[in-house]
């Protein structure tokens, strides 16, 4: 950065009183480390970070959202129209018009795996990874409708070299030439008086911005450009954590095209009012989903007349979109949420500090906050049993042992059939 350049970001940096940094910078003596340390100082939104942090404070509530009921359509009752629906998508996988991506920035710290949660092993008899269960159904699919199905791959930071490391050293599970990784974006953790944490790396500590950051991240990374060049109109967009995600579905894209939306999602019933998944919803009377923290008791237990949960469909991460819709999300921001984690760092006189509680806000953004962009989107009811086996905690519910049975139920089924 050349001298002017750096009294900018000298000023900004005092503006928003992370003068810290600068102390910091001026001491490090490892010519390679200041000047990474140097490029993040330069890259920061340090106005953005400010408000983030100012933001904490304040009640997360904003009491000017009308909320109400989404309109869906249950995959078992199409009945005579689900041939024509599955034909409509059937011809459009088979013209190349879909493309797969896998969100999966995330480590399997809560599975208690040291490692990028797609190189998770559940614990079938075949010790197959999440990673290469899912491309498994990649290529069953692919089999099916005489396509090679493109694989965009989603990791973050702190997980890129260790996610390629693992596909070069297995061989891509033969899918080498359809697999496609970029990288999510990352912003600074900040401690609770809003100072910006140094890591022990001795750089400046960022965590990876939310699944939110996937549309953005899409479309800087130029992966969009590749999915036009390569014919595709419709993008999957799903999490690495459920092995049973099916990320081909004729039925769903047909109905999304036939509608003519931009945008379509599937759920599950919950499983009890109170299940910790976010439910499909219109916000302000757009596409949209409330998360299980945000939904008052008397609305997650609320019934319609046939005695189905009004806030019932559950959001499993399992999205389509038309490829214009994620150019247009990528390139209008998303609010940021907080979490408050424990995050290990250097202190002033250069101590490592491991905290064992909260001592550090991160900043997430949620792919489903970009939903109000789209006009409308279709919503498809499935099978849980069938689609959604996800891998969230080391025992009890959504667990390795919950996912492996599911699994092997379905895996049962479809060979008796
Ligand atoms: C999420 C959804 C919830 C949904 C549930 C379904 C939120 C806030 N809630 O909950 O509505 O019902 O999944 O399983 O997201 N990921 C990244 N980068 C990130 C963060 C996450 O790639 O920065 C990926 C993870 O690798 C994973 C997926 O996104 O594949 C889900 O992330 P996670 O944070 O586990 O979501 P949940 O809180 O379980």
């Amino acid at each position: 950065m050349d001298e002017e350049n750096f009294e900018d970001v000298e000023r900004k940096i005092k503006r928003y009183n992370q003068g810290h940094l600068l102390d910091y910078y001026n001491n490090i003596q490892d010519e390679n480390v200041k000047m990474k340390f140097e490029n993040q100082l330069e890259n920061i939104d340090f106005e953005l970070i400010d408000s983030l942090y100012k933001k904490t404070t304040l009640p997360i509530k904003d009491e000017n959202v009308d909320i109400e009921p989404i309109d869906y359509w249950d995959k078992e009752r199409l009945g005579g129209k689900y041939d024509f629906y599955e034909g409509i998508g059937v011809e459009a996988i088979k013209a190349g018009k879909l493309a797969a991506v896998t969100m999966a920035g995330g480590q399997g710290t809560r599975l208690g795996h040291k490692g990028p949660k797609g190189t998770f092993d559940i614990g079938l008899d075949s010790h197959k990874s999440l990673f290469e269960l899912l491309c498994d159904s990649l290529k069953e699919s692919g089999r099916k409708y005489g396509v090679e199905i493109p694989w965009f791959i989603m990791t973050s930071e702190e997980n890129n070299e260790q996610t390629k490391e693992f596909f070069r050293k297995n061989k891509f599970f033969g899918y080498e030439k359809n697999v496609h990784f970029f990288v999510q974006g990352q912003l600074p953790m900040v401690d609770t008086e809003g100072k910006i944490l140094i890591g022990e790396n001795g750089l400046i500590k960022e965590a990876a911005d939310g699944h939110g950051g996937v549309y953005e991240s899409l479309v800087k990374s130029k992966m969009v450009d590749k999915m036009k060049e390569l014919g595709v109109e419709w993008v999957f967009i799903g999490g690495v954590d459920n092995c049973l995600v099916k990320m081909v579905d004729p039925v769903l894209m047909g109905l999304a095209i036939y509608k003519n939306v931009t945008g379509a999602g599937k759920s599950v019933v919950k499983a009890n009012p109170h299940e910790k998944v976010g439910a499909f919803c219109k916000k302000n009377g757009r596409p949209n989903v409330i998360e299980y923290s945000e939904i008052t008791d008397e609305m997650a237990e609320a019934k319609d007349a046939a005695g189905e949960l009004l806030y019932g469909e559950s959001h499993i991460l399992c999205n389509l979109f038309r490829i214009d819709a994620i150019e247009r999300m990528g390139s209008n921001p998303l609010p940021y949420h907080s979490a408050f984690k424990k995050a290990t760092y250097i202190d002033k006189e250069g101590n490592k500090i491991v905290p064992d509680s909260p001592n550090a806000y991160k900043f997430e953004a949620f792919l489903f906050d970009a939903f109000g962009d789209l006009d409308d989107m279709v919503i498809l009811r499935v099978k849980r049993e069938e689609e959604f086996a996800p891998v969230k905690n080391a025992e009890g519910v959504d667990s390795p042992e919950t996912a492996r049975t599911l699994y092997n139920n379905l895996h049962k089924h479809i060979e008796i059939k």
